[in-house]
């Protein structure tokens, strides 16, 4: 398994922190995403004047993702402003399951912990296949 570097991970989450779009809530966040050819993503947190149509940082993260050429994240590492952990909403909770899988490491609060943890009986790719729908 790969050593992960989780300081600089969480350093970069801190500097795509500090590229936040947040006049609104004032809550910036930024996310950094090890991915399994060795390539970090970032993001940021990106409101707009419709506040319901903000966009997490992890959002970002996962576009970045696939902008740069996709891949499966192994390890994440979200920050706040104060550059400590900060938990994942619901929904990107989903999406980095999508492209992390239950064995994707997520920097806590209480330490490093897989997907699985964090979203406990996902709803996935797998229970699609399971109905005859695929990719
Ligand atoms: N936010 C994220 O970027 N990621 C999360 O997982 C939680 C919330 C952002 C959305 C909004 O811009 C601000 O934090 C306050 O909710």
């Amino acid at each position: 398994m790969t050593d992960v570097d989780w300081d600089a991970l969480q350093a970069a989450a801190v500097d795509a922190m500090a590229h936040a779009y947040a006049p609104y809530s004032h809550f910036p966040v930024g996310a950094a995403g090890l991915v399994d050819d060795g390539r970090v993503v970032v993001g940021c947190n990106v409101e707009n004047a419709s506040y319901g149509l903000a966009l997490c940082a992890e959002c970002g993260l996962i576009s970045a993702l696939h902008a740069s050429g996709g891949g499966r994240l192994l390890a994440v590492a979200c920050v706040g402003g104060d550059g400590a952990p900060l938990m994942p909403c619901g929904r990107c909770r989903q999406l980095l399951w999508e492209n992390g899988g239950a064995g994707c490491l997520l920097l806590t609060a209480s330490g490093v912990r897989p997907m699985s943890e964090i979203l406990p009986d996902a709803f996935g790719p797998e229970d699609l296949a399971r109905a005859g729908v695929t990719p």
